[in-house]
């Protein structure tokens, strides 16, 4: 375990594959890729902050017939399971979370999985059960290291400035699922059909032909324009901001009570939604260090900004 510059707590590496975890999470591994995938599951991956929560309530919006009246009164977090939940959610807290494997291995099909971990973590079976589907999304790499910031001071507790941070991304320190380049990788490297790659600035830019994509991806019954308006309006930043099953308020609130935050006050988990914020928060160093790094690893998967 080794002690993370302005993470009040330790972590782990686990190697292979070399990625950051919270020491919990090793108690976890065994089960993790032990289990069992069924041919119909839609797992949900991602690396944190690239548009996770939006893809999930678009697929579970049109996977549950556009039912919004439910998507308004449960939480995203319990219409759709978070995998590895359980190995991240802190012992500290004292409080009993849900065996999230458990819950999963006995939820209904078709399943749809949320997980952030990188390909080479995923259950063995996902690559015996080749029909089972993964849509994955990407993002610019510097303005997910600006929300990823956001993101640990107001669950971790980060105490560090921007700076630092840029360097702690750049260098794989920021915190569990990094480093960034080799997650993304780990699934753009991974040789199955069934599986589609979003990118967080073309959803922004022409959302209704990725619910098209999405639909034909999930084969699921297409909608009237007048339909896929409503769930674009559903899906807006402002509708996720106000909306409390998907603006994750709860969760923010219980991570301040534990002492977990050291947000400034009103920074909230669905935050500004845009793209290109980086350039409010990169030098010109930093950011051809970061595109770099784009080059050199995906250059494919580097989306225009
Ligand atoms: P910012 O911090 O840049 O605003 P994830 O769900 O993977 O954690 O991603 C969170 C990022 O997606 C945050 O980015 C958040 O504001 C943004 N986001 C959340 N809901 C969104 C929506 N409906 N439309 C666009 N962006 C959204």
């Amino acid at each position: 375990m080794q002690h993370s510059v302005g993470f009040k707590n330790g972590f782990i590496r686990i190697n292979p594959p070399g990625f950051i975890y919270l020491c919990e999470t090793q108690k976890y591994l065994d089960r993790l890729r032990k289990f069992e995938v069924r041919d119909d599951d839609i797992w949900i991956c991602t690396f944190p902050k690239c548009g996770t929560t939006w893809t999930q309530e678009m697929v579970w919006c049109l996977m549950n017939d556009l039912d919004f009246k439910t998507a308004k009164t449960i939480d995203l977090d319990e219409r759709m399971i978070f995998m590895e939940q359980i190995s991240i959610e802190k012992e500290a807290s004292a409080e009993v979370f849900p065996d999230t494997i458990k819950l999963a291995s006995e939820q209904p099909s078709p399943r749809i999985i949320k997980t952030h971990l990188p390909f080479t973590m995923l259950p063995d079976q996902i690559r015996t059960k080749k029909r089972a589907r993964r849509l994955c999304i990407s993002r610019n790499s510097r303005d997910v290291c600006v929300s990823l910031y956001h993101h640990w001071k107001l669950l971790e507790g980060f105490n560090g400035g921007f700076d630092l941070w840029s360097r702690l991304f750049l260098e794989g320190y920021s915190g569990y699922y990094s480093p960034f380049w080799r997650h993304v990788e780990s699934y753009y490297v991974s040789e199955y059909d069934n599986i589609i790659f979003l990118k967080y600035e073309d959803m922004k830019k022409d959302l209704r032909s990725n619910i098209n994509s999405v639909t034909t991806f999930l084969g699921c019954k297409s909608r009237t324009e007048d339909e896929k308006t409503q769930l674009e309006e559903h899906l807006s930043v402002k509708n996720f901001k106000s909306c409390p099953t998907l603006n994750k308020a709860n969760f923010v609130e219980h991570m301040e009570n534990i002492g977990s935050s050291n947000s400034e006050h009103g920074v909230g988990f669905v935050r500004k939604g845009i793209v290109g914020d980086w350039v409010n928060y990169f030098t010109e160093e930093m950011s051809a260090k970061f595109l770099e790094q784009d080059i050199e690893l995906f250059n494919q998967f580097n989306p225009q900004d």
